[in-house]
């Protein structure tokens, strides 16, 4: 039996409570092992309870997970990058392996995490912090990883993603389809970050260091988000035979330069890009050997989101198992110059 310890039942914790109970025996069977539910901190002890989690499993503090030697894997899911950070790097000190849906917090310092749990000979997995439920991470470090990637371009945040489709189908204005995708559960505790563009650039950091083998931090990426748009913005484009999309872009010139941006984008009302609605994300990626590949799927959420979540813990699990870890451990970093794009 593996124990996990559980920081944050939020949107995305509360669906890894879940499904990990819904989908229990095909878990254990996948995994090989029965995962439990060991401890689990919330802020807000009440959060916990609605979910009919048992008091003696309801932590009072973070120490109790971290320092609790029954625990295997830490799932940390209270975002933000302190004390998330903190509580992290702890946990893999103890021994622990820890999973993560927190892009504020992998895009700044996923290197030094990662570097930790390799000194640690501990697994750090972070599939959901791109792309929610789609699979993409482990896509480019394993499957595409004999590519020489030569661009991503993705939509990689489902609010504002939910907001233009809104906006362009209904004619809703900017602060209604806003609050509703507060109230679907896919806005950042802080919504800035999703329509200033934030979120999507710190998924285009995590991706393009893994597509380009490099260390690219969120402040290496031009970022503009989605504020200024406007209905009428929206309609004169359709009239062009045009969709307005905030895209996330990573390239890679033939000197080895990478330029990373994120910013709204006219595309082709015939182009596949343009038909990627409501909460779904896309992920196109050009490789050498393989050409264009797509990932698409729902991009935020809860249920979409924990399924990566709990993704990611099998995977622990089978490495516990066999003996081996870290198949996105690897920081073995190339260096290389990033173009600054100016406004
Ligand atoms: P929520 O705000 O819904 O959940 C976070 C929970 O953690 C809240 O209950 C919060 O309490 C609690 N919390 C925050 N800080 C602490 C702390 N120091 N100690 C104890 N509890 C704490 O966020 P989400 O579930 O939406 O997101 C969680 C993570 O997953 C974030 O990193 C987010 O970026 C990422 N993510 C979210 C997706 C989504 O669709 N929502 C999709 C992909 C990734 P309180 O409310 O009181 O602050
Ligand atoms: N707020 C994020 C989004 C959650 O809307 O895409 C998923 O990372």
């Amino acid at each position: 039996m593996v124990k996990v310890g559980l920081l944050g039942c939020g949107t995305v914790g509360s669906g890894v409570v879940k499904l990990l109970e819904q989908n229990r025996d095909i878990i254990a069977q996948r995994a090989g092992e029965e995962i439990v539910l060991h401890k689990v901190l919330d802020r807000d002890v009440e959060k916990c309870r609605r979910l009919g989690i048992a008091s003696a499993k309801i932590a009072a503090d973070v120490e109790e997970i971290l320092k609790d030697e029954e625990i295997d894997i830490v799932v940390e899911l209270i975002g933000g990058v302190e004390p998330a950070c903190s509580y992290v790097l702890e946990a893999i000190s103890q021994g622990k392996h820890v999973v993560s849906a927190n892009k504020d917090l992998i895009a700044v310092k996923g290197r030094e995490i990662l570097e930790a749990a390799e000194a640690n000979r501990v697994d750090f997995y972070y599939e959901a912090s791109v792309g929610g439920g789609i699979p993409v991470i482990y896509p480019l470090k394993q499957s595409l990883a004999a590519n020489r990637i030569k661009e991503v371009i993705g939509i990689l945040n489902g609010t504002t993603n939910y907001m233009l489709t809104k906006m362009s189908r209904e004619g809703l204005n900017y602060e209604q389809v806003l609050k509703e995708a507060q109230e679907l559960g896919y806005a950042e505790a802080d919504p800035t970050s999703d329509v200033e563009g934030l979120d999507a650039a710190r998924k285009i950091a995590i991706l393009s260091s893994i597509a380009f083998n490099s260390r690219i931090t969120l402040d290496d990426v031009y970022v503009e988000g989605i504020t200024r748009i406007t209905p009428t913005d929206i309609k004169y484009a359709a009239e062009l035979g045009y969709v307005i999309k905030l895209l996330a872009i990573a390239k890679e010139d033939e000197e080895g330069q990478v330029e990373v941006r994120v910013n709204p984008a006219f595309i082709p009302a015939d182009h596949p890009l343009a038909g990627v609605n409501d909460v779904f994300n896309a992920v196109f990626v050009k490789g050498d050997a393989v050409g264009d590949v797509m990932h698409y799927g729902r991009g935020a959420g809860q249920m979409p989101t924990a399924s990566a979540v709990v993704g990611d813990i099998i995977e622990i699990v089978r490495n516990m198992r066999s003996g081996c870890n870290s198949r996105l451990g690897c920081t073995c970093y190339t260096e290389k110059k990033v173009l600054k794009i100016e406004d």
